[in-house]
């Protein structure tokens, strides 16, 4: 893995030079635990005028979606071995266009609140490296997480562009591309959860139309 073009295991020195690793200017997306990565490299072959970034913790993950990407060979999308904690010491401010998070870790216990991915502190570090119409768009099947998501995303005054508990049954499931755990419980018959959020409702405003893999066009909430 450390030999590989795909993996950036030591980032932080490409801070502010992500688009020269491209090798362009297209916008830059990135999914917060990514895990072995079907969704980025489904959205990845979809979307290539789109830079594709997958970010995981672990290396034992992680070298599961080296192994589809040195096969699929992208050229839009990296991987980097890092914690979420240090996004800002990874990217410039406004250098990420578009977070995704995906059946995040719940974390139930309250003391471990704010090791969250969707706690208000995770909210301000993708403050400071989203394009101001930058959003974040999470999914999960955890009904508790979802509450909590909902009420982090007002408390760190962004605004909530589409809040669902059934993405499946809904106008949005339509273009909806499944992660692994999406499938797995989904097939188990739990709904799926969906949230955009994004600062001041800039993003349903912003002057290119979303490329995510939802029909975030529509975006409204429930
Ligand atoms: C439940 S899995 C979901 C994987 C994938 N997103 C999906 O939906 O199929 C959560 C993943 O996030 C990773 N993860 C958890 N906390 C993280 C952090 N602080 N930084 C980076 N990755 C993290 C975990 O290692 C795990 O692979």
């Amino acid at each position: 893995m450390e030999e590989s073009p795909f993996v950036f295991p030591d980032p932080k020195p490409y801070r502010g030079r992500w688009h020269e690793v491209f090798g362009n200017t297209r916008p830059i997306y990135i999914e917060v635990g990514m895990g072995k990565g079907q969704f980025l490299t489904a959205l990845a072959q979809l979307h290539p005028e789109i830079n594709y970034i997958g970010i995981e913790k672990y290396s034992s993950v992680l070298v599961r979606a080296l192994e589809k990407l040195e096969e699929l060979r992208l050229p839009n999308l990296y991987l980097i071995r890092m914690d979420a904690e240090e996004l800002t010491e990874v990217f410039a401010p406004e250098e990420v266009s578009l977070i995704y998070l995906n059946f995040s870790d719940p974390w139930p216990k309250d003391r471990h609140a704010k090791r969250r991915l969707t706690s208000a502190a995770y909210f301000d570090r993708y403050n400071q490296i989203l394009i101001p119409e930058g959003r974040v768009e999470f999914k999960t099947d955890h009904q508790d997480l979802f509450s909590f998501s909902e009420a982090s995303v007002l408390e760190a005054g962004w605004t909530l562009e589409l809040s669902t508990r059934d993405l499946h049954h809904s106008p949005y499931a339509q273009g909806n591309v499944m992660t692994e755990y999406e499938e797995r419980f989904s097939s188990m018959g739990n709904p799926i959860c969906k949230l955009i959020a994004s600062r001041n409702g800039t993003a349903g405003k912003s002057a290119k139309p979303p490329e995510s893999e939802s029909a975030a066009g529509e975006q409204r909430i429930e």
